[in-house]
């Protein structure tokens, strides 16, 4: 979906037709969840409704799921979604969300969420993608082309830097530029240009001292000017500072509806304080977006069974297998006659996270329940509790779901993080499991280990059991078919195919972000910079409890014929990087090519390794496939605050195939080099180092060096035949500095003379 000349041309004599008491009631919602309307310009409503893995079309004036909904499907929770890593699969979800909201009456969906998960405690992972941008971003742009393939505006969110709960209102994050765009904006740079989304919403905190949503850096510097945003931008429920600012800054629409403003504004453009160009342009902008969306609404009856089958594909297809000892999946069940189902999970299912992505959905049987209707004849299933609703345990709870698990031939138990662990609005403070579920799994364990044990929760938990017990399964919250979808699995009706999209540490104390995870004073560092998940753990050659990318499969991969077309590509080449993967083992099964870019270069700091791009296969026994990546500059550069954008260093990459980070099966060297060598403008405050260093400045600092005496040098001894702690001493010294140890052998007119004779010099210039 585009929005066209003639929209673009209408909006524009629109505006100029309208009042400034129309323009400004525009600004603003005309209800919690909707546009003003403006009947005489042929005009309506453009409603709007959360988002992002359902649709939560509330019926009510009320929002954080306080209100009553309309039912729709519930896909599983974005945490799950990013592990399909299947972008095709992703699109469809898009898809169908979209069709619900035109069903509804809805023009644009809140979604998708795309923060990065810096922290395991982020209250808000579950709803979040990835802790990668390029993962999330790839996903997401696939969600927001299916949605707008039907009509409906997608609405990425939150931009920027909302990567935690805690005082999210008020929070100033402080992060550096680099890190700002390398990770942080980097997802939303992505979705921006492979799916152009019709909306954007602005943030509730304050990045580097001015809130998201009046941040003209964010809004109109880079989301506009630099990568080309042509939809609208609104603001977070209730975000909005000070509107004069924000409309200055590139903000479209306050919401929700703020009557407030409606003076403000008025004052501020008669006044001369805030000019009626700027409001206009906000206008238009947002005009281009409504008459494009009231152009493209299609309502149509949904087909809500195949919504459903794409939820619960959805669903297998996320589902991690962390451990899998002795191939207790894909069990057989024709030798079992019993089975015990442990965990009050499988009787209250958690399916999805709190807050305002709650979707109302038709009522769902249990997970005990769907368990028993696809059993296979004759196998008798025992239920346990084991623990209570709150996750506590006691001594008889126990005690009879260890019995069960003697009594019976095969164990599931069920257990993970109750919905008061992880939400919309608070943090977390650990990452523990209750104590009841965590009692419980080892109790169990204590008496045998033959078990497999089912984790639901939206973000990383400890998990002291996977030493323990011989299968685990991640199984996220899985939305509305959460039930169906897991009795799929354990019946072998369906794989569980995901792979990590984050990385889960053994303990909290492991992650580098945690350090600077509190807010202080009002102020929320980003210390850690761009060493979150993976990168982190890379950096310092660690391995977590488990690994970014991985997740086991029925059967196995091999890969091999890794190639690139050109070992030596400058800027402007794209490199083609080839391998072959086959299906060796005896189960039809997916694997997740996962390709990332190493690189070798020390001038700048850069993590170990990054991912560039992947790819889902589905591969029968034998089948072989080659898969096709295309890399352009982008994979090799990196945001130089210095230079004020993105740069890439000439020098080695190493590019990378792997089945996860911690598992690769290829590489292969590549040089890139660059046509024009880019160096820093030499000056008398230029180091040695930085001048031995320059195409235009070496022949000058050795000629200085052949007569230079001090630290030792003179009489015959040289600069290479210093000791390395001298070496290193003079290297990193700022030439002034070595003028004045000098003895008297270079003055600042020597100096001076050098730095005039570098710039001189045509190529220097
Ligand atoms: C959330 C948004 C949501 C909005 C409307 C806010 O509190 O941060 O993600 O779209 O409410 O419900």
């Amino acid at each position: 979906m585009e929005i066209n000349s003639m929209e673009r041309e209408q909006a524009k004599a629109v505006t100029a037709s309208m009042t400034l008491e129309e323009k400004v009631h525009l600004w603003t919602g005309n209800s919690y969840w909707s546009t003003y309307p403006m009947e005489r310009f042929g005009l309506s409503e453009c409603i709007l409704s959360d988002g992002p893995h359902g649709v939560r079309r509330v019926k009510e004036r009320d929002h954080l799921g306080q209100a009553v909904n309309e039912r729709a499907t519930g896909f599983p929770a974005s945490a799950a979604m990013g592990a399909t890593w299947n972008k095709e699969l992703l699109r469809e979800v898009g898809e169908a969300l979209g069709r619900e909201c035109q069903s509804m009456g809805i023009d644009i969906l809140l979604g998708p969420a795309v923060n990065m998960k810096r922290s395991v405690l982020g209250g808000r992972n579950f709803e979040y993608l990835s802790e990668d941008p390029v993962l999330a971003g790839k996903l997401a742009a696939q969600i927001v082309n299916g949605i707008q393939s039907t009509g409906t505006g997608a609405c990425m969110k939150h931009f920027a830097c909302n990567n935690s709960e805690a005082y999210r209102m008020t929070a100033d994050v402080n992060v550096d530029e680099r890190t700002l765009h390398e990770l942080y904006l980097k997802v939303f740079e992505i979705i921006v240009k492979e799916s152009g989304p019709m909306a954007v919403m602005g943030a509730y905190n304050k990045v580097n001292g001015t809130y998201a949503c009046e941040n003209k850096y964010l809004l109109t510097d880079v989301l506009r000017n630099a990568w080309g945003f042509t939809g609208m931008v609104l603001s977070d429920w209730l975000a909005v500072d000070e509107c004069v600012e924000a409309v200055k800054a590139g903000l479209n629409l306050e919401m929700p509806q703020n009557p407030a403003v409606y003076e403000k504004l008025e004052k501020a453009v008669l006044s001369g304080e805030l000019p009626e160009e700027l409001l206009n342009k906000r206008t238009e902008e947002l005009l281009g977006v409504l008459f494009t969306l009231q152009k493209n609404r299609n309502p149509k009856p949904v087909d809500w069974e195949k919504h459903r089958a794409i939820a619960r594909k959805t669903a297998a297809e996320s589902m991690v297998l962390l451990k899998n000892e002795g191939n207790l999946l894909p069990a057989d069940w024709s030798r079992t006659k019993s089975l015990a189902v442990l965990g009050d999970f499988a009787v209250h299912p958690r399916t999805q996270g709190g807050g305002s992505s709650s979707v109302e959905t038709e009522q769902q049987a249990t997970i005990l329940e769907e368990l028993k209707r696809q059993a296979p004849e004759g196998l008798k299933i025992r239920f346990a509790a084991g623990y209570d609703r709150e996750g506590d345990t006691t001594e008889e709870l126990l005690k009879e779901a260890a019995k069960a698990a003697q009594d019976c031939d095969r164990v599931i138990i069920f257990a993970g993080l109750p919905e008061s662990y992880e939400s919309e609005g608070y943090d977390r403070s650990h990452m523990r499991m209750p104590e009841g579920h965590v009692r419980l799994i080892d109790e169990i364990a204590a008496i045998r280990t033959d078990i497999l044990v089912v984790l639901s929760n939206g973000s990383p938990i400890e998990m002291p059991f996977l030493e323990t017990v011989d299968a685990v399964l991640e199984a996220w919250l899985l939305g509305q078919e959460t039930a169906g979808a897991l009795a799929d699995v354990i019946f072998h009706r369906a794989q569980p195919s995901g792979r990590m999209p984050e990385t889960f540490p053994k303990h909290l104390e492991e992650e580098a972000a945690g350090v600077h995870f509190s807010v202080d004073e009002g102020t929320l560092y980003y210390g850690e910079r761009m060493m979150t998940g993976y990168r982190y753990y890379e950096k310092r050659g660690m391995t977590p409890a488990v690994p970014f990318g991985f997740g086991l499969s029925y059967t196995t991969f091999d890969y091999s014929d890794m190639t690139v077309t050109k070992e030596r590509v400058t800027e402007k080449d794209e490199l083609e990087v080839r391998v072959k993967v086959k299906n060796t083992g005896s189960y039809p099964g997916y694997e997740v090519v996962q390709l990332y870019v190493s690189n070798r270069q020390t001038r700048m700091l850069h993590p170990e390794k990054e991912l560039k791009d992947f790819e889902k296969l589905y591969l029968q026994p034998g089948e072989e496939r080659e898969v096709r990546f295309v890399l352009n500059c982008d994979a090799f550069s990196c945001y130089s605050r210095k230079a004020g954008g993105w740069i890439t260093e000439p020098g080695e990459y190493g590019i990378l195939i792997g089945a996860s980070v911690k598992d690769i099966r290829g590489s292969v060297l590549i040089r890139l080099e660059q046509e024009e060598e880019r160096h820093d403008r030499l000056t008398e405050k230029s180091t040695l180092e930085e001048w031995l260093a320059h195409p235009c400045g070496r022949k000058e600092a050795e000629r200085m060096l052949s007569h230079y005496r001090g630290f030792g040098m003179g009489e015959g001894r040289s600069f290479e035949e210093l000791s390395h702690f001298v070496k290193r001493i003079m290297l990193e010294m700022p030439m002034p500095g070595l003028i004045t140890a000098s003895d008297g052998s270079f003055t600042h007119e020597e100096l001076s003379a050098m730095v005039n004779r570098a710039a001189g010099k045509e190529e220097c210039r």
